[in-house]
């Protein structure tokens, strides 16, 4: 596109005062041998907004669940808070009959890794450690985050794998810089995840996220610096980071097609924020 017409990005500015500089950066790269990633995948500010909404929302029903979680409940409960919670916002609940999935939210409980399905036969007890995974679209734009609730008093194994799997989620954060690769990002939650004694779930990553559910990047929460996608200036993606106590290995229950457990029966715990790429670092904007 000309030097001096309006940018791409609906920015109103010329696109040599808006991306221009940034393409002709990543262009640099892509001659190096690095993966960049296509147009597509830099979000326009029009678009960065409107994901910030749907978070707003999604920020709400986490916060209803953190306030209402105790033990004694069914999973189904939970499921009832968020499907509820998002339609007063007039928002909806992305993961309900997203590729056949039958419920509003995933509740993964225990050595359950993700994708946990909300059931009236899953009480919360004392003990018990559970992921509360919420997405939400508002007006076609997705947002995603995770936290993990500790119920009642649970052992010291139990309340460590849930702190550590924070941090790993805090050192990934730390790792996002534009002009490195996603490689830095996977290395430094391996990294602070195996010097804890934990091992970090292959199977499942991080991903792209906009007006798609998932979109590229797979962001991978093992690596080395230098491997990946490069990360640039208005990307936006989820970091979610599933940290085992034991093996990383997991199998999806066939009943089903859709709940992980970890291979050896440890725990599994899980933190997730999406995130922008800014021209500094990153922005959180769901948590
Ligand atoms: N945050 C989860 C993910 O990105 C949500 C999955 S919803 C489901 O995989 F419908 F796919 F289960
Ligand atoms: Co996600």
């Amino acid at each position: 596109m000309n030097r001096n017409e309006e940018c791409w990005c609906g920015s109103g500015k010329k696109y040599k005062k808006c991306h221009l500089p940034i393409e002709e950066k990543m262009e640099q790269y892509r001659q190096k041998g690095y993966i960049v990633p296509p147009r597509s995948l830099l979000k326009a500010p029009e678009m960065i907004e409107g994901m910030k909404k749907s978070a707003e929302v999604n920020t709400k029903v986490l916060d209803y669940v953190q306030e209402h979680i105790r033990p004694g409940i069914s999973t189904q409960m939970i499921d009832e808070w968020v499907n509820k919670v998002t339609y007063e916002n007039n928002a909806i609940p992305a993961p309900l009959n997203y590729m056949g999935y039958p419920k509003s939210v995933c509740t993964s409980i225990n050595d359950q890794v993700c994708h946990g399905i909300p059931s009236e036969d899953v009480i919360l007890k004392e003990g018990d450690i559970i992921n509360v995974d919420v997405s939400t679209i508002l007006d076609g734009y997705f947002s995603d985050a995770s936290r993990m609730f500790v119920i009642g008093e649970a052992t010291d194994n139990a309340k460590r794998l849930v702190e550590v799997a924070k941090e790993c989620l805090e050192e990934g954060l730390k790792a996002v810089k534009p002009w490195d690769t996603l490689g830095a990002v996977g290395e430094a939650i391996q990294k602070h995840a195996e010097e804890n004694g934990y091992s970090v779930v292959r199977a499942f990553g991080g991903h792209g996220i906009g007006n798609e559910f998932h979109e590229d990047p797979f962001v991978a929460h093992v690596g080395r610096k230098g491997q990946g996608m490069l990360m640039v200036p208005g990307m936006t993606f989820t970091i979610e980071p599933m940290i085992n106590e034991g093996v990383f290995d997991c199998y999806v229950d066939k009943k089903n097609g859709w709940e992980a457990y970890t291979a050896d029966g440890g725990l599994s715990a899980q933190w997730e924020h999406m995130i922008l790429v800014t021209e500094t670092g990153y922005e959180i904007i769901a948590h």
